[in-house]
């Protein structure tokens, strides 16, 4: 409720506009002289009485309401605000607007793509994809909330040596069903060995560069083991980002750029940005403050930079971006920071709304978790892990529960998650399945059981029926519940803002903190009938609010646990 507006609304005096009343209101240091305060002075010329007469009549006129007590002292308005009134109003808005509470319409008109994720084919996807996919999701969520128009891209890792290699590996030693049954982790196996054979046997590399030039040249046999390798890659992904519930737009990868390199190349060129280095070309910076941009090598092969460019050319063209997102580990800060001056020195003054949303590092507390092949952990086996023991825990909590297996899936899944958001993203996490499972603490079981608590707790007592006391929840903690509510779309806002999911996480924290406590101070199941309702308002309420926030992070809210 924005009270100044109220008051400036209210208000009417000639040759005194509604902004100039509206920019006088004060928020008095003093609280117990009330929550706002009008300085009457300025209106005495033009209505010709003294600052304190205006004062008195204009405690007079109705405010629709919003204030307990409106009262003139020394020529000041003084206003205080009706907590009840207050609280009536930010339930009903919750409760009217539902799951739509928090939203807004101020991105409308304008796009943000956001580049994450973006797995590498056939490579395993680790928990270090886990931290990205997570932040990059949670942006794309709360983007679209707030209206934006977002496209979440998905620039696979397709395109390099490494996939001659692999075909090489695939014709020596490859078994055809067990990677359609093993998938990625069979692909794996049969790379780490080309690495081992590789270096008794360096020939194999020539090999491998010729299978990459057949790629590169169209061959068939070539390409199709390439599109199989991506098939099965896919395929795996895709499982997982179902369970976390992950979506893109475009998976154009690194492949997609091969044929939209060269007039990047020649622009370069053109703009006499490119400089022989060894017998590459590169792009060098002023002062040679850092390294220099490598667009294409002796051999006249192209890079993981050269393909960026392209990229970024071909989505300013296709998506007319307002703003485009590079989730990415802080360890590619340089090539970023490379690439985007890159795209300033041709001149496109769109350079300044490139942004490396640059993320920590994941590593594991207790490698008894992980499956080591290669040294990786497979982000699948940490999943089941943690759903495993979800569901161990629900199973000696609620033993009667139907929907177990459904259950231990979203309270495993969504503390991996929750666990992947809680901290600012540029900080490293050392992930432990027991900690982030815990039922006490600032966890992601901890909020789904608080969602689930008002759930029952509004099972249990039934429709809301009758008269609503707004003086059960007059007290300091009912009244913390619902300033933490009214913050929630500035929390949305700040996170957009500043590319930080956390904020919602550390919001949705801070909700069933204050929730739990009202919870437990004040007595609602068994309440007399109008003080029991608007504690049953303010349950709801919070359940809306949880939920929806939840949603944007990608955790699920079960309704029982
Ligand atoms: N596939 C890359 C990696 O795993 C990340 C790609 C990020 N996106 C980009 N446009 N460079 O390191």
């Amino acid at each position: 409720m924005d009270y100044k507006k109220i008051i400036s609304e209210t208000i009417k005096i000639d040759g005194v506009s509604e902004e100039e009343i509206y920019s006088l209101i004060a928020l008095p240091k003093d609280l117990s002289l009330g929550d706002f305060a009008l300085p009457c002075f300025k209106f005495a010329k033009a209505l010709r009485k003294s600052p304190n007469m205006i004062a008195e009549d204009l405690a007079k006129l109705d405010y629709n309401g919003a204030f307990e007590k409106v009262e003139a002292v020394n020529g000041y308005l003084n206003f205080k605000v009706n907590k009840k009134a207050q609280a009536k109003q930010i339930l009903d808005d919750v409760l009217t607007s539902g799951e739509k509470y928090g939203s807004s319409q101020i991105g409308m008109g304008k796009t943000i793509c956001i580049d994450f994720s973006s797995v590498n084919i056939a490579k395993p996807f680790h928990m270090g994809h886990m931290l990205n996919t997570s932040i990059g999701s949670a942006l794309y969520k709360i983007y679209k909330e707030l209206g934006y128009n977002v496209v979440g891209i998905n620039h696979l890792g397709d395109w390099g040596t490494q996939f001659g290699k692999l075909i090489v590996a695939y014709k020596k030693w490859g078994d055809k069903e067990d990677i359609e049954r093993r998938g990625v982790r069979g692909l794996l196996d049969i790379y780490v060995k080309f690495h081992k054979e590789a270096e008794e046997h360096p020939e194999l590399d020539d090999e491998a560069r010729l299978w990459f030039k057949n790629i590169e040249d169209g061959n068939k046999e070539a390409l199709d083991l390439f599109y199989w390798f991506k098939d099965i890659t896919l395929k795996e992904v895709s499982k997982i980002y179902e369970r976390l519930d992950v979506h893109f737009d475009s998976y154009a990868g690194e492949s997609f750029y091969n044929d939209k390199m060269e007039p990047v190349v020649e622009e370069l060129q053109q703009k006499n940005l490119l400089s022989e280095s060894e017998g590459a070309q590169v792009v060098k910076f002023e002062d040679d403050k850092m390294p220099p941009c490598i667009i294409k090598k002796k051999d006249g092969a192209t890079l993981y930079a050269t393909r960026d460019l392209a990229a970024a050319f071909y989505r300013k063209k296709t998506y007319d971006f307002d703003k485009c997102l590079y989730v990415v580990a802080y360890q590619q800060n340089l090539h970023f920071k490379q690439w985007f001056k890159v795209v300033e020195m041709m001149g496109y003054d769109w350079a300044k709304d490139l942004y490396h949303v640059a993320h920590g590092m994941v590593s594991l507390e207790n490698g008894a978790l992980s499956t080591r092949e290669g040294n990786v952990v497979f982000l699948e086996d940490v999943l089941n892990t943690c759903v495993a023991k979800a569901k161990k825990v629900i199973e000696e909590k609620n033993p009667n529960l139907e929907n177990k297996d459904e259950v231990a899936e979203q309270v495993g899944v969504g503390a991996v998650i929750f666990a992947m958001l809680y901290n600012s993203r540029i900080k490293d996490i050392t992930f432990s399945e027991d900690k982030v499972l815990s039922f006490e603490g600032e966890t992601g079981p901890y909020v789904q059981y608080t969602y689930a608590r008002c759930n029952s707790l509004l099972e249990k007592c039934g429709a809301i029926e009758g008269d609503v006391d707004y003086s059960g929840i007059d007290n300091e903690s009912a009244a913390e519940v619902i300033r933490t509510i009214s913050k929630y779309q500035d929390v949305l806002i700040d996170a957009s803002e500043r590319f930080e999911p956390y904020l919602v996480t550390r919001f949705v924290v801070e909700l069933a903190q204050a929730f739990n406590k009202f919870y437990f101070e004040c007595n609602i199941a068994n309440a007399e009938q109008g003080i029991k309702n608007a504690r049953l308002l303010l349950t709801k309420a919070v359940k809306q609010v949880l939920q929806n926030a939840l949603k944007l992070l990608g955790i699920q809210t079960p309704k029982k646990m």
